[in-house]
């Protein structure tokens, strides 16, 4: 089996080439002047098996993708095995308003044309995954991110809405902590409102997990609420950080004292490798035996 290394997932296509002794292929990706992107394999791939990793976020990352995948294929690739750490799109997951089309769907029939499997990390639903037409599975980080609190000296961990309390229930189990959630109500895609509701965090030691930074407004307000309750230390963190504009700014100002999301998406905050997750997931499914 070879590795194939997307633009946004060079490292951890590195770490996985290194746990698990496979050897990368060669590519050449680069931008023509408008833009648009230009792809090709230098080495011979014919009867290899080929793991692929690429996220899809932003979008030009979806064409880089979609490909790379069809690169592969032309190439003569035996099978292709597609790691998408961070699945964007995967908030679109359902009709919301008529007339509307689910995002997520849509993504996942292109990507299944050349592909044999796709792997993704916690991706924003799980039912995400029945829209590939091939097999999918979805692995979490959470024992990861858990990982990195132990020694932090946590007395609660807090999902920001009722709807990340299981990554926080199960994070709570790891790190051997009590956990609680806040009630979030979205305004817009910038504006959030946290209902007070009476949590026990004075003088407390608190980490809020998400599945997801984006403008950091779900987290900075979260802070502010837990500031006003007096809550002593307060960690931001998450699997996927995009950290869109001014979000670092804000999450800043909002004085919460460390940021940390994993390498899904690489950025100065992914303080948690989850490639050797990746690893083991991939030797207890048997996918690297032919
Ligand atoms: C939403 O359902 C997700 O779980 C995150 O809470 C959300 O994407 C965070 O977005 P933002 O950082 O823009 O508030």
């Amino acid at each position: 089996m070879k590795i194939i290394t997307g633009s946004t997932s060079k490292l951890i296509g590195e770490d996985l080439s290194k746990s698990l002794n496979f050897q990368k292929v060669n590519t050449k990706i680069k931008r023509f002047p408008d833009g648009e992107i230009y792809i090709r394999i230098l080495d011979n791939i014919k009867n290899e098996d080929i793991l692929y990793i690429q996220n899809t976020w932003p979008d030009l990352n979806i064409i880089e993708l979609l490909l790379m995948q069809d690169s592969i294929n032309l190439a003569g690739a035996n099978r292709i095995i597609t790691i998408i750490p961070y699945y964007g799109y995967a908030r679109q997951d359902k009709l919301f308003e008529k007339g509307e089309v689910i995002s997520a769907k849509s993504l996942a029939k292109l990507i299944s044309i050349n592909t044999d499997v796709v792997i993704t990390i916690d991706p924003h639903k799980n039912h995400i995954l029945d829209f590939f037409s091939i097999p999918s599975y979805s692995i979490s980080a959470i024992e990861d991110l858990s990982n990195f609190f132990k020694n932090k000296n946590l007395d609660l961990i807090l999902a920001p809405d009722k709807g990340a309390v299981d990554n926080v229930k199960k994070a709570a189990k790891i790190i051997n902590c009590d956990f609680d959630y806040m009630e979030k109500t979205r305004i817009d895609g910038y504006r959030i409102q946290i209902k007070p509701k009476n949590l026990d965090v004075k003088n407390k030691n608190i980490a809020i997990i998400d599945d997801i930074i984006s403008t950091g407004g779900t987290m900075a307000v979260s802070i502010n609420e837990l500031k006003k309750q007096e809550a002593k230390k307060i960690y931001v963190s998450c699997i996927h950080g995009l950290f869109i504009g001014h979000a670092v700014k804000k999450l800043k100002l909002a004085k919460c004292d460390e940021i940390i999301s994993t390498d899904t998406i690489i950025s100065n905050f992914s303080k948690v490798k989850i490639s050797n997750t990746i690893t083991k997931f991939l030797k207890s499914k048997n996918f690297l035996i032919r």
